[in-house]
């Protein structure tokens, strides 16, 4: 009498536990692997290499004279000392090769590139580190891989709202929706 009650059991709590543990397979290990697209970005540059050699943050990263932010380095800044190849890393030759004797600006991958809708000033948060927001690129010999999803293009790595919103009312600044949105 009892092992027959056990089976019966069995029967109604096997199929819900199997289907439970595929769909938590499916939306903690596939859909992630499905949704986003890896891709490495177009030169392996190396910060730590180049802070080696003494460089400055801002000698790549800097504000034009409007107080807007420059963001990443143009040719014109990489051709002070690679116009020529220097030395014997195959992505230097690449660069020089395809970027700089061709005059086509290298097309980075933005990890923290926000939505079109979104205001930023990098003015605004002048006294906050780099690494409250980023990915501490600058402590890498390759920079890390880039994660797009497939549905929206936008980056894995972007801030998400409620962490701006998180620090913003750490530091009594408005969270109103206009502040952040056009
Ligand atoms: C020789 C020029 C150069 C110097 C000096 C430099 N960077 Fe960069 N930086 C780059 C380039 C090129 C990229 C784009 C490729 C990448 O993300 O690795 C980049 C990307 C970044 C990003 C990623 C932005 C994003 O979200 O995609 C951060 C953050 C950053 N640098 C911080 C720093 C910091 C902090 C320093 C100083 C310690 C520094 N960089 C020094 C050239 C430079
Ligand atoms: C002030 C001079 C200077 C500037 C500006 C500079 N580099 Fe370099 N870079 C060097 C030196 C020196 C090396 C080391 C060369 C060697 O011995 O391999 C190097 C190495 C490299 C390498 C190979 C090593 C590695 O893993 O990074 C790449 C790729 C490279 N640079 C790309 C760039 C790009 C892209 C820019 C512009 C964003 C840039 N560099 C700006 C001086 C510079
Ligand atoms: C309070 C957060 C925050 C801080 C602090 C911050 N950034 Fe950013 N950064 C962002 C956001 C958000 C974006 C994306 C802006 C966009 O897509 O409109 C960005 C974009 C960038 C870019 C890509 C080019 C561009 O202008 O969009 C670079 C390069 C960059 N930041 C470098 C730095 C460096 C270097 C520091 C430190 C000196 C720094 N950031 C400090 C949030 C921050
Ligand atoms: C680490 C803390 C911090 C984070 C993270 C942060 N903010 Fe801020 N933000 C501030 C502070 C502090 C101010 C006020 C600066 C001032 O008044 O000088 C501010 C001001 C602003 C302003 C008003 C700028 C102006 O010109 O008055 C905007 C817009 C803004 N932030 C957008 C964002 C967005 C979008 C994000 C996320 C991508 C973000 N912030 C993430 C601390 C932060
Ligand atoms: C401190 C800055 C900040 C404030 C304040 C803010 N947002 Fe956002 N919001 C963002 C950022 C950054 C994103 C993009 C990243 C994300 O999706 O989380 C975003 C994304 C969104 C999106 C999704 C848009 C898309 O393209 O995917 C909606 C909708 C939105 N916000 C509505 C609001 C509303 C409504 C308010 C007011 C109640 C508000 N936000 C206040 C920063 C902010």
């Amino acid at each position: 009498m009892e092992e027959k009650k056990q089976c019966k059991g069995c029967g109604g709590a096997l199929p819900f536990v199997v289907g439970f543990v595929a769909a938590v397979i499916a939306g903690w290990v596939l859909f992630p692997g499905v949704l986003y697209s890896k891709q490495n970005q177009p030169i392996r540059f190396s910060h730590k290499v180049h802070q080696e050699q003494g460089m400055e943050c801002a000698s790549c990263h800097s504000f034009r004279e409007d107080g807007s932010y420059a963001g990443l380095p143009n040719n014109e800044k990489c051709m002070e000392c690679h116009a020529d190849v220097v030395g014997s890393d195959p992505d230097e030759l690449k660069y020089v090769e395809q970027y700089a004797k061709t005059g086509k600006e290298v097309p980075w991958l933005i990890y923290q590139s926000q939505p079109d809708n979104v205001l930023f000033s990098h003015k605004a948060h002048e006294s906050f580190e780099c690494k409250s927001c980023h990915l501490e690129v600058e402590k890498t010999d390759t920079p890390p891989v880039y994660y797009e999803n497939r549905l929206s293009g936008y980056s894995k790595q972007t801030m998400k709202m409620w962490q701006c919103e998180r620090c913003h009312a750490e530091n009594g600044v408005s969270n109103a929706c206009h502040v952040c949105h056009k």
